[in-house]
């Protein structure tokens, strides 16, 4: 079993271009002030939510995503970690109780200030979200294209990330024709590309066979170990039970967490 804390360094896997493109969060979350640094990346106090007039769902939640940290969020179908996920992400508020994003409240955050906010924390969403009249290429390099980005300033950078992430044969193929696997991994290499201090991923390993379950979770753990704190959604204990990591588990609407 690896232990996510404690692992050794990279054997020369990743290729200098994509080292130098992970560690640029890693310098610069060190270039911030040391009281940002002292606090966690998010932070949850006696957090509750429900949907519409329906019943709380999540309770009294109130617990910490340190900077760097690696933890499992799991618990049963329908226990609220997509839920969950999404008010990390910032696309749900609460119903009630404090949520701080990187130091801020996020109740106080102006709405136009929130996307800003957000591409601090990249998301691999349950379903992928890739957009099927688009190459590979183009669904990972299309949130920097939307801000109307010059594509010379980040080809370099989408073309190491889905080396990086396996798929340096598959740039020009359409979401149809690729594996599940290969969907999970392009959802994966988007969810990267503006560089996040926590990545979350809705169950990464669901639509996977083993052996490609093994291969998404080391590049979460290569991911963590340069500096990225993950957050991974699952109910697949096999995959859980090859880490050694902090669980987070959902049920009945409260959270317990085994560090
Ligand atoms: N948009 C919504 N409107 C109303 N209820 C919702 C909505 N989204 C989720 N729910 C309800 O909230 C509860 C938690 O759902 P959620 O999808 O967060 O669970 P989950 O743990 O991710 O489940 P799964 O393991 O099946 O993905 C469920 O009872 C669900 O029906
Ligand atoms: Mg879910």
């Amino acid at each position: 079993m690896v232990n996510a804390s404690q692992r050794s360094p990279s054997n020369g896997r990743l290729s200098g271009k994509i080292y130098r493109l992970l560690t640029v969060l890693v310098n610069k979350s060190r270039g911030e002030t040391k009281n940002r640094l002292s606090c966690p990346l998010i932070h949850f106090e006696n957090v509750g939510l429900r949907y519409g007039m329906g019943p709380e769902i999540l309770r009294d939640l109130t617990f910490d995503i340190p900077k760097k940290s690696f933890q499992f969020l799991t618990g049963p179908s329908g226990a609220g970690k997509t839920s969950l996920l999404r008010l990390l992400f910032m696309s749900l508020q609460p119903t009630r109780g404090l949520i701080r994003m990187f130091g801020r409240d996020i109740s106080e955050i102006p709405r136009p200030e929130l996307p800003l906010l957000r591409r601090r924390v990249g998301i691999v969403f349950q379903d992928f979200r890739l957009l099927d009249h688009l190459t590979t290429y183009e669904n990972v390099a299309l949130p920097l294209r939307v801000r109307g980005k010059d594509e010379s300033s980040y080809k370099t950078d989408v073309l190491e990330l889905l080396k990086w992430v396996g798929l340096g044969e598959r740039i020009n193929v359409l979401p149809p024709v690729l594996s599940g696997g290969e969907k999970q991994r392009a959802a994966i290499a988007r969810a990267l590309m503006d560089r996040p201090e926590v990545l979350l991923a809705d169950e990464p390993t669901g639509n996977v066979d083993p052996p490609m379950a093994k291969r998404l979770l080391n590049l979460f753990l290569e991911l963590n170990r340069l500096g990225t704190a993950v957050v991974i959604a699952t109910h697949d204990l096999a995959l859980m039970e090859q880490v050694e990591a902090r669980r987070m588990i959902l049920s009945g609407g409260h959270l317990d967490i085994y560090d």
